[in-house]
Parts: C-alpha cells; structure tokens; sequence
C-alpha cells in the first residue's frame, strides 16, 4: 500500500480515467438543480440522471468526477462507526452507453491495485446473485478466487435511490483484518468494519419509474462510487475515517479550543468527530447556496448545525463556535472545491449569525421551560406534559434528553408517551403535506408522456405576440381529454406559443387563445417537463384537440414586465458596483407592477448607499443602452464573464442577456429593446428576510410614476392640514414641535403649582388622631407620581404624621401611603395600611413602612377607601 494524502488520491483517480479516455468534469453544486425528486445531491451519478435515461446528451459517453455529496439518513451513526458521514465525496467513473462490465472492472481493479497499491489477497468482491458474467470477469478475466466472490441478494448488490437509473451492481471490499471485526468472528456483508466497501460498480440498465417499475434503458451504462474518505482511511493507515488528513486539522482545533484530549474518552471523542463531521455538511450546503431555514433543504442544514453546536457545549466550547472552524475546512479542502474560497466569508458570517440565533432560541426555551415547571407548581403536579415537550422539541430546538434533564434537576418527570404521540401528529401532517405533493407528481408524469408524445414545445414569444397555431393537448384534472366546453377550466398544450411561463423569477404572460366561435382566457402558464402549459378558462364556444387558433399576449402586462426585468440587471449590477462583488443574486421577482431583488449582504444597505444604486439604474437608463440576447455555450458565456446562478450544467446552451458594456446574465426572460423604454426607476424599500440576504423592491415606468405622484398627493395633503405650502412644510412641522415642548413645560410647571398649592390647602386637613398628626385625603387628577410627589412635599412640611392620599387617574384609582420614621418605630407600617386601603377599591399593593404605593380599578369607592384608612388608624 503507498501510503498518500487524500489531495494525491483524488488527483490520481482523476487522472487514471482522465487516461481512459474521461472528460473530467467539476462536482455538481449540492443543491439539486431541476430535481424535484431530490433534497440533496447524494452520488456522483445524481447529478447526470438525464444523461442516464436518455432524455439529455452528455458532454462526453465518458465522465469522471469527484462529487460533493450529502446524506443525512445515518447522521445518528456519525461518529460512532468508522464510516458514516452526512457529507463524503464520492470519486466515481461513469459511461454513457459507451463500456460496460468489463472496462469497468478491469479498471477499478487496476486503479486499486496499481495505482494506490492495495494488496490483492485482501480484496473480496460481491455480486448480484444471478450475474453470471461479473462472476466470470472477476474470476476468469481478473483472477480473483471463487471464494473470495460472494453472490449476494438484491437489498445488498443492486443499486437504487428512490426513481431513476439503477441496476445490478459488483461492491470491490478490503479485508482490514481480524482485529477490525467481531469478537466471534463474521464474514462479507457484516456490519462491522472488518470488511470495508471501497468501490461500488453499478451497471445502469433499467430506470425504476414511481410506480416501481423497472424499465430498460435505452442503454447499458456504468455508474461508479468510491468514498474518497474510505481510501484515505485505508492509504493513511487511519483506523476510522476520522484519522485521515481530511478531518484531523478539524479535529486539532476542536481540541485546542477545549480542555479535551481526542482519544481521551468515548463521549468527548464522538462529539469530536460529529462537529468535524457536521462543520463540512453545513460548509460546503452554505456554499452552494443552501441557507438555514425552517423548511427542506434548509431545515436539513438548521437541524445539522444545532446537532453540532449541542456536541460543541458537551466539550465546552464556548459559543459560538462553529464558524471559526470553516477556515479549517476551507484550508484542507479549498484546493479541489475553490468555490469555498471565494465564499468563504459569506458562509462564516451564515455560520456565526445561525449559531447566535439559536443561542437566543435555547435562551427563550430555557425560559419557557421555567414558566412551564412554575405553572406545573403552583398546580402540584409533577410531570411535564408530552405537547410542551414537543413544543420545546419543534420550537426551541430542545433534544428531549435536555427537557428530561432540567426537569429532573427539580425534581420533575417528562410525559414521554405524550410526546411520541405529539410527534406522530406531526409526522401525520406531513404525509399529508406530501400526499398532495405526490398527486402534483401524478401529473409531473403525465406531462413526462406528452412530452414524449407531443415534443417538446416550441416558444416564439421572443419574437412574436401573436401566432396562428393548433392545440396538440388537453388535459383536465390530470386526465388527458379530447375537448372542453363553455365555463371549463384546462391545460392546454400548443404546437407553438408566445406565452412566456413563468421562470427565472418572471411571471408567467397572460393573455388569449381564440377560434372562430370560442375564446379561452389565459390566466397562467407553466413550463412541465419541456412542455410549456397553459392555464384556460373556456369563456365561451368549445375547444378540441387538433382546433387551429390564434394565441396572443397581453402586450401591456409583457411590455411592463420586460420593464421590470432588465431594470432587476441593472440593479443587480449597481449592487455589485455600490456594495461590492460579493452581492450575489438569491432570488427574484419580477411582475408587470413592480420588481423584488433578494441578495447577500450582509447589514443593512443605506439610505445613501439606495440612493446611490438608483442614481447609477437611473443613468443606465437614461444613457438608453442597447441590449443584445444571443445564444452560446455556457463555458463560452463564463469565458465573456456572464453572471451565472449556481449550477448551470456543463454543456448547455444558455442565452446571455448583455446591456451596452454595463450587465452580462444568463437569463431567459423578456427584455426592452434599449434601457431608455425603462423610462424610470424608483426603489420602494430595502429590508432583511434571512441571515445574510437582502430584498430590495421597486418600481418602473408608468408604476414609477404612480409611485411619484401618490407621494406627491401625501405632501399636498399634509401641507394642507397644515395650512402650509408644500415648501414651508419642514419648517412648519419644527415649528409645531418647539410649540408642542414648550407647551409640554408648561403644563409640567402648572401641574407642580396645582399639587404644591393642593399641599397648602391639605395642610389644613390635618387631624390628631391618638395623638398623631393625620392627613387623609383625596385628590384630583395625580398619577402615581404626581401623588407621591405631594406626598413628599407634605411629609416635609409636617415633622411626624401620617399621610394617606388617593386619586382618580383615567378609570382607575391611585393610593399613596407615608408614614415618618419616629411613628414607624411606634408600630404604624405604610405598607400594610394601604393594602387593606387599596382593597376597598378593587385593588391591591403595599411597599415599605415609611412609603408604599397601590392602585385600583373602582374609582366610585375612593371615598370608603379613604374611610376604611381613618378606620385602621384610629384602631391602632
Ligand atoms: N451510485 C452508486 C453509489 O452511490 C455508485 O453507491
């Protein structure tokens, strides 16, 4: 074995089939791009699906990748064998139609044995059971002995992921030794990691359909995997994965910023090696565009990231901590997948204002967990019901072993019972949730047929508004149908149309479809499968399959609409130009009314920053560039520099959409002719959606104008109920506001004045009662304060006495209690007198001996509180 670092390997695999004759393509992004089967790229083959079932032409019949890939299925497992992972790459050689079996044996063979050295005697193959000619070529051709081949079942040697090109497959595993495996021994296919599976050879023959279905593909394919990691652990003589230069620097930096050792115990070591794990899942998803959410592909990357932050508390690491180790993944990593580098700092910041995030949330459940555990006393129960459980689980991110362990902390059990059933509610909502988005696929297929049926559908609205054309299809609720009458809605299919469906964040157009004696009413259009569908409502007559109509836009709504669109790239270019080039687009819309642009920044912009992006549109357009659309391939588009999304594919042809020498995108919407038709453009508002991402809206045109003109109304109106003009506003408004303060001075002034000279005339009311100074009262119109004030003011004035006044304030009442000290020490508490007072007008309170407030809601009672205050102290 030649001992090599994981870069060397995954070069050597590269250029071994580079060798043979493969076109060596970069890793797809993780984020599926029009692949609604799937959350996450999961194998080297997902990415060329389409290439397998013949509905798309590779680049090349031979393909060699190493591809990024996500599977969140075995996170439990992570850390705890040698070899699970939610994120691995996946080095894999694939043919299209072009070699099959034996080219694909014979070279994963020789790349194992030559290349990297593995010794012969320790490999074991595994084939599907009735495969008679892998059999042949491992043994005849290969020379590997019979017992070292092992015939094994469909749940072990045929490869599938859900639908699509799958088939039988031949596993190539490395004996690691007898001290890797069970105690009492155990043989191919076990559990353990004795037997290692380096390389999986798939032959892609048939296409499992969502009916489990397996059909032949029009050809025999090969589809091949080997864990990068796996290899690594076996050429750097690593007992788990985790040992490999691929995961030690993480490794190095959790343990210098703890007081753990790796190695040291078994609990340290599996959070270890799942924050190791988990920091490159959420590294490289960030990357590609997957941001942390509380939905899909989102939510993947929110639950793993908490995962690894509660492993980051076991070993104490002081949060948040998990950011500062993306630049070690993008040290060991950046190299192959340079995409990190230039990202790097836009995951870090996702990273850390995630971690804060949920730092926060911990702190609100924390809370809530208190509340719960109070409430649950006060009742004298024990137990904590299973919802809230759940509540902390859903809400809060709370794992149920936290609940179980605060709860017990005092003395508190958990309703486990009750939570499981919480949770099965949960799952039950979403089957449903899925349910109806199974039926969507129902139709998915259908349209897949009439695709194949019909053709794809051709689109002339670049050019043309209106065509004569002929209805190949209908279909109504997911059934094909031969025609369709007078109130009916429908989807119908065209040989050719204007209408733009809706992509790209463009609106779909609207518009027309007549005959002689029917007219249909296009209220949307969706482009299914390469099929471009609209959405009719038949208002009058009846259609049929095969009828010639004439199909038209409404060109108002697309003329608005292409306003929008070209001033969406000058917007994304003047960002670029004001923030930096950082701002990369992550999501759009774009109506006829008006324009939304989300993007990565990181604050918020500001207003002289928006300013400044509306001038730089506004002189775009006024300098009237000419745009300019042609068709290319995506290489030579990034060649030009054109602004791509992520994960166009190798290959395509892709439209590029250039304004003057301002703004390269690829982009297939509709566009104006030259930047002057914009006319103008006005942004409405800018605000925060997601950690790290921006949405900026606005207007265009004649909606610019509307824009302009409403405002112009507000300050006309404003100036009138100012009894200004428009120009004396500003002044008007400062000067109603130093009128305002020096009013609100007054007022203070005159209130201070009421209470003093009210302090005078109380003076007078002062009784003896017991021998002791008292003045009982009611006063009118003090809050609390003004109340208090006059109390301190009259406990002044008098040496020793005590002063019980109320007030009616707003609905309520207000009691103020005073008692000087040398009568306090005789036992007088101004506390306990005025919460008996209080109560007497639907109150309560108290306070100190020498000072306590109260209130109540019965104002008709002040007087019989008053009463009941004379009461207490004559009883004294
Ligand atoms: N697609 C095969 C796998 O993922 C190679 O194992």
């Amino acid at each position: 074995m030649i001992e090599m670092s994981s870069t060397q390997i995954r070069q050597k695999f590269l250029d071994f089939f580079a060798d043979k004759g493969h076109q060596v393509l970069p890793s797809a992004p993780l984020v599926p791009q029009d692949d609604p089967t799937l959350l996450w790229i999961n194998a080297g083959m997902a990415p060329f699906k389409d290439y397998f079932n013949g509905s798309a032409t590779p680049p090349n019949s031979r393909i060699a990748t190493s591809q990024k890939c996500i599977r969140t299925n075995d996170i439990t497992n992570v850390g705890k064998t040698a070899r699970h992972h939610t994120f691995f790459e996946m080095l894999g050689n694939f043919s299209f139609g072009d070699y099959f079996k034996e080219e694909a044996i014979e070279w994963a063979y020789q790349f194992l044995t030559e290349e990297l050295g593995l010794e012969v005697d320790k490999l074991w193959i595994s084939i599907y059971k009735d495969d008679d000619r892998a059999f042949e070529i491992w043994h005849q051709d290969i020379g590997i002995p019979k017992d070292r081949i092992v015939r094994m079942d469909k749940d072990e040697n045929f490869w599938e992921i859900g639908t699509g090109p799958c088939g039988p497959c031949s596993e190539i595993h490395y004996d690691r030794g007898i001290e890797f495996g069970c105690p009492d021994g155990c043989k191919l296919g076990c559990d353990c990691d004795r037997y290692l599976e380096v390389w999986n050879l798939v032959f892609t023959q048939y296409n499992k359909t969502e009916d489990g279905e397996y059909l032949d593909l029009p050809n025999k394919n090969i589809d091949t995997g080997v864990g990068l990691e796996r290899l690594a652990s076996l050429l750097q003589g690593a007992p788990t994965n985790f040992e490999t230069d691929l995961f030690m620097p993480m490794i190095e930096f959790i343990t210098q910023n703890c007081d753990v050792e790796y190695g040291e115990s078994k609990e340290a070591d599996l959070a270890i090696k799942v924050i190791a794990d988990h920091i490159r899942s959420i590294t490289f998803a960030i990357g590609d565009g997957a941001l942390p959410s509380n939905e899909g592909r989102g939510y993947v990357v929110r639950r793993v990231l908490r995962r690894a932050v509660r492993y980051a508390k076991v070993l104490g690491l002081e949060a948040p901590f998990l950011h500062k180790i993306v630049a070690v993944v993008v040290e060991v990593m950046g190299d192959h997948y340079s995409e990190l580098v230039k990202r790097e700092e836009q995951i870090v910041k996702i990273i850390k204002q995630e971690e804060l995030r949920f730092e926060e949330t911990l702190e609100q459940g924390m809370n809530m967990l208190d509340e719960v555990i109070a409430e649950l006393k006060e009742d004298n129960l024990d137990q904590i019901p299973g919802d809230k459980v759940f509540m902390l689980y859903d809400t809060y991110g709370f794992p149920v072993e936290l609940t179980e362990e605060i709860a017990s902390e005092q003395d508190f059990k958990v309703d486990l019972d009750g939570f499981e059933k919480a949770m099965q509610q949960q799952r039950n909502r979403a089957r449903e949730a899925r349910e109806d988005y199974d039926q969507g696929h129902g139709e998915l297929e259908l349209f897949k047929d009439l695709r194949k049926s019909l053709g794809a559908s051709q689109f002339v609205g670049y050019e043309e508004q209106a065509v004569r054309t002929e209805v190949l299809g209908i279909v109504k609720d997911e059934q094909q149908v031969t025609k369709i009458t007078a109130g009916e809605e429908a989807k119908v299919i065209l040989e050719k149309t204007p209408f733009y469906a809706e992509s790209g964040g463009q609106v779909a157009d609207k518009g027309i479809i007549e005959t002689d004696s029917a007219s249909l009413k296009v209220i949307d259009v969706q482009e299914i499968a390469d099929v471009i569908v609209h959405q009719v409502e038949l208002e009058a007559g009846s259609l049929e399959v095969g009828a010639e109509v004439k199909a038209q836009i409404t060109s108002e709504l697309r003329v608005a609409t292409a306003r929008n669109h070209t001033a969406t790239h000058l917007l994304q270019q003047a960002l670029k130009e004001v923030l930096g080039d950082h701002v990369k687009q992550s999501g759009s819309l774009v109506t006829p009314n008006r324009l939304r642009f989300d993007f990565t920044h990181f604050e918020a912009v500001t207003k002289e920053q928006l300013r400044k992006v509306e001038e730089v549109v506004n002189q775009k357009i006024i300098a009237n560039l000419a745009m300019k659309i042609e068709k290319m391939e995506l290489e030579q588009a990034k060649e030009v520099g054109a602004t791509a999304l992520f994960g166009e594919k190798y290959g395509e042809q892709v439209r590029v959409v250039k304004i003057g020498d301002y703004s390269l995108e690829l982009c297939g919407g509709t566009h104006v002719d030259q930047t002057g038709e914009i006319g103008f453009f006005k942004i409405l508002d800018e605000s925060g959606i997601a950690a790290g991402v921006r949405r900026i809206e606005a207007v265009t045109g004649q909606e610019g104008l509307n824009y302009v003109q409403q405002q112009e109304d507000m300050i006309a109106d404003v100036a009138t109920k100012l009894k200004a003009n428009p120009d004396e506003i500003v002044d008007k408004v400062v000067s109603l506001q130093n009128e305002l303060k020096s009013l609100e001075k007054e007022i203070t002034s005159l209130k201070d004045k009421l209470a003093s000279s009210q302090s005078e005339d109380l003076i007078s009311k002062v009784e003896e009662i017991n021998g002791v100074n008292v003045l009982i009262d009611g006063v009118d119109g003090l809050d609390n304060a003004g109340l208090r004030k006059m109390g301190d003011n009259l406990k002044q004035e008098l040496d020793s006495g005590i002063i019980i006044l109320g007030s009616k304030v707003e609905e309520k009442v207000a009691f103020v209690a005073m008692i000087t000290d040398d009568l306090v020490e005789q036992g007088y508490h101004a506390g306990e007198i005025i919460g008996q007072v209080a109560q007497v007008a639907g109150g309560g309170g108290g306070g100190r001996p020498t000072m306590a407030q109260a209130g109540g809601s019965r104002p008709d009672k002040l007087t019989a509180a008053l009463e009941k205050a004379k009461e207490i102290i004559v009883a004294n």
